[in-house]
């Protein structure tokens, strides 16, 4: 008879090796505090719109409580090809292209264990999203990251890309405008981009979840470009843009075949994303346009306000292109990313995020994000100028 191992023995070992998220833990202490103004949460301040809320409740008025096709409904499919068409310029089959998904975070961990081979790499730029890096291990690949700068616009540079490639290579991971720099992929760029992925025959996967929050020169995706259509996954969701974090609906656009092969394992995984989430989503595409664009305007105007108060303060601040967050330095204070921001927490009360939960080229950085009241915002930049003066 074999012995018993410990419940830790149990777990898997890539899930042993996954480190917790810095965020996790860093808002574990915020919660346990009273008072404290956040700057912290990637989510919006705004309540989802009354008529997309009414659209979910009405569903249920009408006994819409079962499953859906693996797929998504038909009726929400067909209104994403024809919004992606519309604002991306890009079209999509909605019998074999489009599978919507339970948030864009399902639609990640899908694309990845459809296209990944055990030690496949995946090229992704860095600081990121906290949920790449892991998503990619858990798919049995090896996270490769990339470096962005701020005196660069944290762009994703084609050569700096290039020269991680190796021939275990199969696929490059992008987020613009980027969670948590705010940064945005210049078309030049995409197409340099574009040119190494064709010759080193590599997938994209293009998270493009905040695309409707860009502020200067609209959004462009890289999938436009000719030659990447027929190798790219584009992911896009409902969360940010239209204020639906709740809901938990995304999705996924991609060529036939592997728009399949995410299915059959969202078939077996999920089965379906919930009804009641998807006729709230196709509210949303249907008349969601006008309340959407003025949750952006709020934002732009709250983006001007913080990087202006920052720079004010001496914390160097870029001017983030998109997104809700700002992301200045905090070097001249001699701190570190996590001091600072403990810092700041236990003697102002104020949470921002430290710059390195994003990956260790966020060190020196936090992350504050503006998806919080302006009058809360206008006492963080009191308290955190205050704070500042007084290092
Ligand atoms: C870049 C990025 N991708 C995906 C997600 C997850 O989005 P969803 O709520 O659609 O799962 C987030 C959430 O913060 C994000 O910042």
């Amino acid at each position: 008879m074999k012995t018993q191992q410990s419940p830790r023995d149990y777990v898997a070992e890539h899930v042993r090796k996954i480190p917790r998220s810095g965020i996790r833990d860093f808002f574990e202490i915020v919660q346990s505090m009273s008072d404290v103004i956040s700057l912290g949460i990637g989510e919006p301040d705004f309540v989802t719109p009354w008529h997309i809320r009414e659209a979910a409740i009405f569903s249920l008025e009408r006994g819409r409580t079962g499953y859906t096709s693996n797929l998504g409904m038909p009726a929400l499919r067909r209104e994403i090809s024809r919004y992606v068409q519309e604002n991306f310029g890009v079209r999509y089959d909605p019998a074999s292209e489009i599978l919507v998904s339970v948030g864009v975070s399902e639609a990640i961990d899908l694309a990845l264990r459809a296209i990944l081979n055990p030690g496949d790499e995946v090229v992704y730029h860095e600081p990121c999203y906290v949920s790449y890096s892991p998503s990619i291990t858990l798919a049995h690949g090896k996270p490769v990251a990339v470096s962005t700068r701020a005196e660069d616009g944290f762009v994703l540079r084609a050569e700096d890309l290039e020269r991680a490639i190796t021939p275990r290579t199969k696929a490059v991971m992008l987020n613009f405008p980027t969670n948590p720099t705010g940064g945005t992929l210049p078309r030049a760029e995409q197409e340099k981009i574009a040119r190494v992925c064709i010759e080193h025959d590599l997938i994209v996967l293009t998270d493009e979840i905040y695309s409707e929050l860009t502020y200067a020169g609209g959004h462009q995706s890289i999938t436009t470009v000719p030659g990447m259509r027929e190798r790219t996954i584009f992911l896009h969701g409902f969360s940010k843009a239209f204020a639906m974090t709740g809901f938990r609906i995304g999705y996924a656009c991609a060529p036939a075949a592997l728009t399949e092969a995410m299915m059959r394992i969202h078939q077996y995984s999920m089965l379906c994303a919930s009804i009641t989430g998807q006729e709230a989503a196709l509210e949303a595409l249907k008349n969601g346009q006008s309340a959407m664009i003025k949750m952006r305007e709020e934002y732009q105007r709250r983006r001007n306000f913080l990087v202006h108060h920052f720079n004010a303060m001496g914390l160097d601040c870029h001017e983030p292109k998109g997104a809700f967050y700002v992301f200045p330095s905090i070097r001249r204070t001699g701190l570190s990313s996590r001091e600072f921001a403990l810092k700041l927490l236990e003697d102002k009360k104020v949470a921002v995020v430290p710059g390195d939960a994003f990956g260790p080229g966020g060190a020196g950085y936090v992350r504050c994000s503006y998806a919080t009241a302006q009058d809360q915002l206008e006492v963080a930049v009191q308290r955190m100028g205050d704070f500042v003066k007084a290092l």
